[in-house]
């Protein structure tokens, strides 16, 4: 067998999204592209803001010499001090570029960060419903994914989290603006999330730190300010990638920051370093660190992702769906008509309909529906929901 029993294994029982990609490319060359309203993907149709274009035409035409090679596994200096000015003028926190490692995105960032702090099978807390890659990346480096649900508004439930915690707890990974429900964890939960964890150090004697997997922190709506995770928690080390907030998933570019009041902060960033380049990563890719330099706070057009998502969310409810209304990211979470979610998806590809199955994401029950598409294929999948919604009563 070319493949491993373990990552067979993976291979045929996950995959979700996988799998709704492979029967968007069957229904696809059946009925036509614009007969199938794919709403499957977190692959945003959006192009990027205007000022990355201008970036990269300023860098073909003014290269800097020598900007191709390699350089600090960390990133450019003049990178890392961009994001920590950014950083510094969002959470008030002194950051400098010592606490932050560029990275090829928020999954190789998750990657470095998992591998740098784990030890053989420590556990790391997810919340579910759960961005299902979790899983594998815990795995690669010897963890242990622990699996605890979140309470009926997808919030992070406290007490149960508290519960899961043992000495052998390493980190707790939270998500938001949160893929798949959309829902962003407001100040008092991540107040209270780390003062239990505070807690729970001291009475085990142990380093818990909170992971906090933030792409979708520039997409939030109703004018709400995204409320920041590292005044709560000197143990934070936060992932980003400019996959969403620049429309960029397929240039791979993301950061790795630490909390600068973090106690063995220098002790960390050399180990994060260390793993990036040990990875195989080596460093974030030159080209996309010297664009976004500029680009700190620039962020795709949000005002298009709240009407996307107040299109559906009114439709989805007027036909009788139960949502909880997200404040960010480009899902919605919908509980499923039918307690078999896969059914429930089968049912929507009648009507040339693709979404992904709640136990994909660790949550039966509910289905998830991404909008970040054009429109019309939005306006075409009303039709399935309706009809699946009458099916399933
Ligand atoms: C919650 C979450 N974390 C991490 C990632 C990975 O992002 P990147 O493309 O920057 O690796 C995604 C991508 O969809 C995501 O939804």
């Amino acid at each position: 067998m070319a493949v491993s029993r373990k990552v067979r294994g993976f291979m045929d029982q996950g995959g979700w999204i996988r799998r709704m990609f492979e029967t968007g490319i069957v229904l696809k060359a059946r009925y036509g592209e614009d007969k199938v309203f794919d709403l499957s993907l977190g692959n945003p149709v959006v192009e990027p803001p205007e000022q990355f274009k201008r970036e990269l035409l300023r860098l073909a035409e003014h290269p800097v010499k020598g900007m191709h090679r390699y350089m600090p596994n960390a990133g450019y200096p003049e990178t890392r001090q961009a994001v920590a000015d950014g950083l510094k003028a969002d959470t008030g926190l002194p950051f400098t570029g010592g606490d932050v490692v560029m990275t090829c995105g928020a999954a190789a960032a998750l990657n470095v960060v998992l591998k740098t702090i784990l030890n053989p099978g420590e556990e790391v807390i997810i919340l579910s419903p759960y961005f299902v890659e979790y899983g594998y990346y815990i795995d690669n480096h010897g963890g242990a994914a622990v699996v605890v649900p979140t309470g009926a508004d997808f919030q992070p439930d406290l007490a149960a989290i508290a519960a899961a915690i043992n000495p052998k707890t390493r980190a707790v990974i939270i998500n938001s603006p949160n893929n798949p429900s959309g829902v962003v964890y407001p100040a008092a939960r991540l107040r209270g999330l780390g003062d239990l964890l505070g807690q729970k150090q001291d009475e085990n004697g142990s380093e818990i730190f909170i992971i906090s997997d933030e792409p979708y922190r520039r997409i939030i709506y109703d004018g709400l300010t995204y409320p920041q995770v590292f005044p709560h928690y000197q143990n934070t080390v936060v992932v980003h990638s400019h996959a969403k907030d620049l429309a960029l998933p397929g240039e791979r570019i993301g950061y790795i920051a630490v909390h600068p009041s973090y106690p063995h902060r220098e002790e960390l960033v050399n180990g994060l370093t260390f793993c990036n380049r040990t990875l195989g990563f080596v460093n974030a890719p030159a080209l996309m660190q010297h664009a976004v330099r500029a680009l700190q706070g620039v962020s795709v057009d949000v005002a298009d992702y709240q009407r996307k998502r107040d299109y559906l969310y009114g439709q989805l409810t007027e036909m009788g769906y139960s949502v909880v209304k997200p404040q960010g990211a480009f899902y919605l979470f919908p509980r499923s008509p039918t307690e078999d979610d896969v059914a429930f998806v089968d049912a929507l590809q009648e009507w040339n309909v693709l979404a992904v199955p709640g136990r994909g994401f660790g949550k039966p029950g509910y289905f998830r529906v991404s909008y970040c598409v054009e429109d019309r294929d939005l306006e075409g999948a009303m039709e399935g929901f309706a009809g699946a919604a009458r099916r399933f009563g």
